[in-house]
């Protein structure tokens, strides 16, 4: 299922429950699905790090809204096994990189190719598998492109 947009594609972005919301409202960009069910072919996810339960990935999940209040910090909680983390992409971020670089078992990211940050030379650059995306993801249910580029980073434990 795909997040819709309007027609202002240079401002558009996906939500992850309305299908548009403006990009001051919200840093979430949902994983396109068929791209997550391949990584989850071969990884076998089975904690979702970063979610909520409208988008969730896998079984275990920690998100904001999650039943049980223990769960509602992926960044407090602890993690366990494969675990998928694709996280709020604002000034956080670096807080879920430096949680995932420390795990001690599979961990894949689905973050901005940013290259230039302090969280990317710290903890990716030489602690990491790095897959650069060639083109750029649909989001959610996005028509359009996002207007960054992805990468895929996969901390081994
Ligand atoms: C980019 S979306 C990812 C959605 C989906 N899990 C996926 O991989 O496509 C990031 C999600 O993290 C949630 N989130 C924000 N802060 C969080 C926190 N402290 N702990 C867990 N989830 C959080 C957001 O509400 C949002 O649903």
């Amino acid at each position: 299922m795909y997040h819709r947009c309007n027609g202002n594609a240079r401002n558009a972005i996906p939500s992850m429950d309305n299908g548009y919301m403006p990009p001051s409202q919200t840093d979430d960009w949902a994983t396109p699905r068929a791209f997550y069910d391949d990584l989850d072919m071969f990884h076998e996810f089975t904690l979702d790090a970063a979610a909520s339960s409208t988008n969730r990935l896998c079984e275990q999940w920690f998100g904001l809204d999650h039943p049980n209040p223990d769960r509602r910090n992926g960044l407090t909680g602890t993690w366990e096994g494969h675990v998928w983390c694709n996280p709020p992409y604002g000034r956080g971020i670096k807080d879920w990189v430096k949680k995932a670089s420390e795990h001690n078992d599979l961990v894949v990211m689905l973050l901005p190719a940013r290259t230039d940050t302090a969280w990317f030379h710290d903890y990716c650059l030489y602690k990491a598998q790095i897959e650069f995306m060639r083109g750029r993801l649909k989001f959610g249910n996005a028509i359009n492109a996002a207007p960054f580029p992805s990468m895929v980073v996969i901390f081994n434990g």
